[in-house]
């Protein structure tokens, strides 16, 4: 199982719409897929049509991350009315909020991963959708994840924000896990005949050179259509749903490639050493054991540098 957070630090630049475009292109793919809804705002949930009444969510989870609760909180999405699959989500909910503190505890950033390492088995994609800031939900959601996609739009504070957002990946891993990286930059809602946009695309290009991935998402009306009737962009008639669905497969496929990469050998090291620090962790059989190594002192964390050594 691999897992994959959809992330900017700004607010509407299509972080749902990306993450709903590759959970899109898993889902044709055949890939078992678990969207984690973890922004309070709730659109994944809403896209993947898995709206009614029900008792649990992301909330109960990163409360008490038990199996039984976690797979309360996971119902299919109602894109297997169209196609048959797994495409599954964990779902959001507006009391995720009280979650997202601007100093998280140690304890409460591993919360997800310790639920996603209930489910392992289940799927071979997971996909998180975060809010637009670096708070407790973002951090626990790159915490729990391999990679970050930074989605930014060709806009002068949506280039800002990227930048930031990178910085804030490569703090996080220093600090906590060494596992995680940045998948790369995306950028979304371009307009190919735009100067603007052309300008904006050369200034992210020269900012982060082989970070920036080719692929480019455009502006497309289709894209609305698909959201609001909570449907797959893959399952939505049309050339330009068709063209939309092809950028979503060759993102996916840049991600597929990027989990196949090793890590390196002082992340392996670090990664070593922070197994055995945390509690559990996706890829590891729990045991007693690990649960008594568990630190006691969850100290809060002191901005994004969780400096291990002192733990
Ligand atoms: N490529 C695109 N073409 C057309 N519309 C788009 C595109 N990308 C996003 N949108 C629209 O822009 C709006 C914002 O997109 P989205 O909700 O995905 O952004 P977000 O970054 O998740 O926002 P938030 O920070 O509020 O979570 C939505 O109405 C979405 O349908
Ligand atoms: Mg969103």
């Amino acid at each position: 199982m691999h897992v994959l957070s959809v992330s900017s630090l700004k607010g509407g630049v299509g972080k749902t719409t990306v993450a709903l475009g590759l959970a899109s292109a898993a889902f044709a793919k055949g890939l078992r897929t678990l969207v984690v809804d973890l922004d309070p705002q709730c659109d994944a949930t809403t896209g993947l049509g898995a709206v009614g009444v029900f008792r649990e969510s992301c909330a109960d989870v990163l409360e008490n991350p038990k199996h039984s609760v976690v797979l309360r909180a996971i119902v299919p999405s109602s894109w297997t009315k169209v196609r048959p699959g797994t495409i599954d989500v964990m779902l959001g909910s507006p009391r995720t909020i009280g979650f997202d503190t601007p100093t998280p505890t140690l304890r409460e950033v591993w919360k997800l991963e310790e639920a996603l390492s209930r489910v392992e088995r289940d799927y071979d994609l997971v996909i998180i959708d975060t809010p637009p800031s670096i708070n407790a939900l973002t951090r626990t959601a790159w915490i729990s994840s391999d990679r970050v996609l930074i989605v930014t739009e060709p806009g002068i504070f949506s280039v800002a924000a990227a930048d930031r957002a990178m910085r804030a990946i490569e703090s996080l891993r220093d600090g906590l896990t060494p596992r995680l990286q940045p998948l790369g930059v995306v950028i979304n809602r371009v307009r190919p005949n735009s100067k603007e946009h052309e300008f904006r695309i050369k200034e992210l290009s020269d900012l982060f050179g082989p970070e920036l991935l080719n692929v480019q998402i455009e502006e497309k009306s289709t894209i609305q259509q698909a959201q609001g009737a909570a449907r797959a962009i893959h399952t939505w008639p049309g050339e330009q749903a068709a063209e939309l669905s092809k950028q979503f497969d060759e993102l996916l496929a840049g991600a597929i490639e990027s989990f196949k990469k090793p890590m390196d050998r002082k992340s392996i090291k670090n990664h070593k050493r922070f197994s055995r620090l945390t509690r559990i962790m996706r890829g590891q059989k729990w045991s007693s054991a690990q649960l008594a190594a568990e630190p006691t002192d969850f100290e809060a964390l002191d901005g994004l540098t969780g400096d291990s050594s002192s733990r």
